[in-house]
């Protein structure tokens, strides 16, 4: 049998066969657009269509009225979804005045069964359906599509194989994000992705470290390891690796400047990893870890296996051993049953931590999870109203956090220059904060010393010293 590696690039050839066919029929180049709507692995995903899509020879452009569309959707939220149907109203439109015209789906939400129910009913102008465990077929999906025999759509239930093998672009030229697991366990009582992205899979050390050490020959400079809980990497590999073990492997890949990792959940965080990050000035000074709630009987029903104590000791922990690590993380709101009290409590843990940032949610019912079944929902008015306070809060802990750097020189990685004003470049601090002050292209992909001028909440305006 052959290698899928090698069926992948032969199938790439024949689909720019078509390609080229089609392109000379409608006399002008055929165009594609990926939008992402989803998480940073979900974004990762994506570079992996562009790739494939780039090597059979079609051309990338930002408008959605391309030949071909595609949409890698989130389903974590029900306002993800909203946001595809949105989208399809108006792909419908664009499909009527293009004959060439061509439209897939993938990504999370089309691992749930009444969404493609949904799309075979209500949207059947869609040309290509696949779902997360597919896209290592990626290429054969889309020769089928072009080749007219469409509608296709396949999603399979579990992963059969990972896309790793698949031609990749970057979205960005100095960093990449690099899968390390995928899937999760955890079963948050509210989350979906354990049920769309399925059980959790650790890749190979060797493999990492391979495609970390590909990356640096690149000129990748910042990589960020991705997985749904980083900390219980490894589970399940023939030659055992830990988290902390594989972030320091990771960090002595020549050429690698800086190295994040996301998501960490705080039932496996240890002080093994707070210590590999103290002693390691290329693991970056920035740690997301989601808290979700700061009412022990809330996150007891959202199996997060920890109470707010133990949240609070992790941060006292990991402050000592790192004092300059900057803190984010993810909360939501008005989970089923969610008292008053019990959101005062998590305004109380904001105000005794004082995050760095926070990614602040309502709570939405997604199918089949246990929360899904819970009695004691809110009123739109009650999530709302606490949703405002909650992001008050945070907003005022994060302009004061972002204060104490104001006036002091730091250490910024240049990675593109400024949209707005083309004399500025753009970068980030260790701590992943923004910063724009003037440079010359030359120095894109340096680590330079910046003063910290001004901060303006969201980003800093500085100077090279
Ligand atoms: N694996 C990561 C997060 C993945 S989803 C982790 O455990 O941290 C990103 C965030 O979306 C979650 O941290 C949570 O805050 C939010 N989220 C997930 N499901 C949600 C739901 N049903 N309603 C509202 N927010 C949700
Ligand atoms: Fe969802 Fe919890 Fe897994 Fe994160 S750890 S992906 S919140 S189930
Ligand atoms: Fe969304 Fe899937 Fe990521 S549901 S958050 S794109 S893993």
């Amino acid at each position: 049998m052959k290698e899928t590696k090698e069926v992948q690039y032969e199938t790439i050839e024949q689909a720019a066969e078509e390609i080229r066919r089609i392109s000379e029929e409608k006399g002008s180049p055929f165009t594609f657009c990926v939008v992402t709507f989803g998480c940073q692995m979900n974004a990762h995903d994506s570079e992996k269509l562009r790739g494939v899509l780039l090597s059979m020879g079609c051309v990338e452009t930002e408008s959605e009225e391309a030949d071909l569309v595609i949409l890698n959707t989130c389903t974590v939220r029900e306002n993800a979804n909203n946001k595809v149907y949105g989208r399809l109203g108006l792909l419908k439109k664009y499909k009527e005045k293009n004959p060439y015209m061509r439209l897939a789906l993938c990504g999370c939400m089309m691992q749930e069964d009444e969404v493609i129910k949904t799309l075979k009913e209500s949207y059947p102008f869609v040309d290509l359906i696949f779902g997360t465990h597919n896209l290592y077929r990626f290429p054969e999906l889309i020769l089928s599509v072009l080749r007219g025999e469409g509608p296709v759509i396949e999603i399979f239930d579990h992963a059969e194989m990972t896309a790793e093998s698949l031609p990749s672009v970057r979205n960005f030229r100095f960093k990449s994000g690099v899968n390390i697991m995928f899937g999760c366990d955890n079963f948050c009582s509210y989350c979906i992705v354990p049920y769309v992205r399925g059980r959790e899979r650790s890749r190979r050390a060797q493999e990492i470290l391979a495609e970390i050490e590909a990356l640096s020959a690149q000129g990748v400079k910042e990589i960020m390891l991705l997985g749904q809980n980083v900390n219980s990497y490894g589970k399940g590999l023939e030659t055992p690796c830990s988290f902390p073990e594989l972030l320091e492997r990771a960090a002595q890949v020549d050429g690698i400047e800086r190295i994040r990792f996301m998501t960490s959940h705080p039932k496996d965080l240890g002080t093994e990893l707070m210590d590999v990050i103290a002693g390691n000035p290329k693991i970056c000074r920035h740690l997301h870890l989601p808290l979700q709630s700061g009412s022990d009987e809330i996150l007891r029903r959202m199996n997060r296996h920890y109470t707010k104590q133990h949240y609070l000791e992790l941060v006292e922990e990991l402050r000592k051993r790192v004092p300059e690590i900057a803190l984010t993380t993810d909360l939501i709101v008005g989970f089923p049953g969610e008292t008053e009290a019990d959101f005062q409590e998590t305004l109380a843990v904001l105000e005794e931590v004082q995050f760095d940032n926070a990614f602040t949610f309502q709570y939405s019912p997604r199918r089949k999870t246990p929360a899904e079944k819970l009695t004691g929902r809110l009123s739109e008015e009650v999530m709302k109203d606490r949703f405002e306070r909650l992001l008050e809060v945070v907003k005022r802990c994060a302009a004061k956090r972002a204060l104490e750097k104001e006036g002091k020189t730091e250490t910024v990685l240049a990675e593109s220059v400024n949209r707005q004003d083309e004399k500025l470049l753009t970068g980030r601090l260790s701590n992943n904060s923004l910063v724009h002050f003037p440079g010359d292209p030359s120095l894109l992909g340096t680590l330079q010393r910046v003063k910290l001028n001004k901060s303006m909440g969201f980003y800093y305006l500085g100077e090279r010293v």
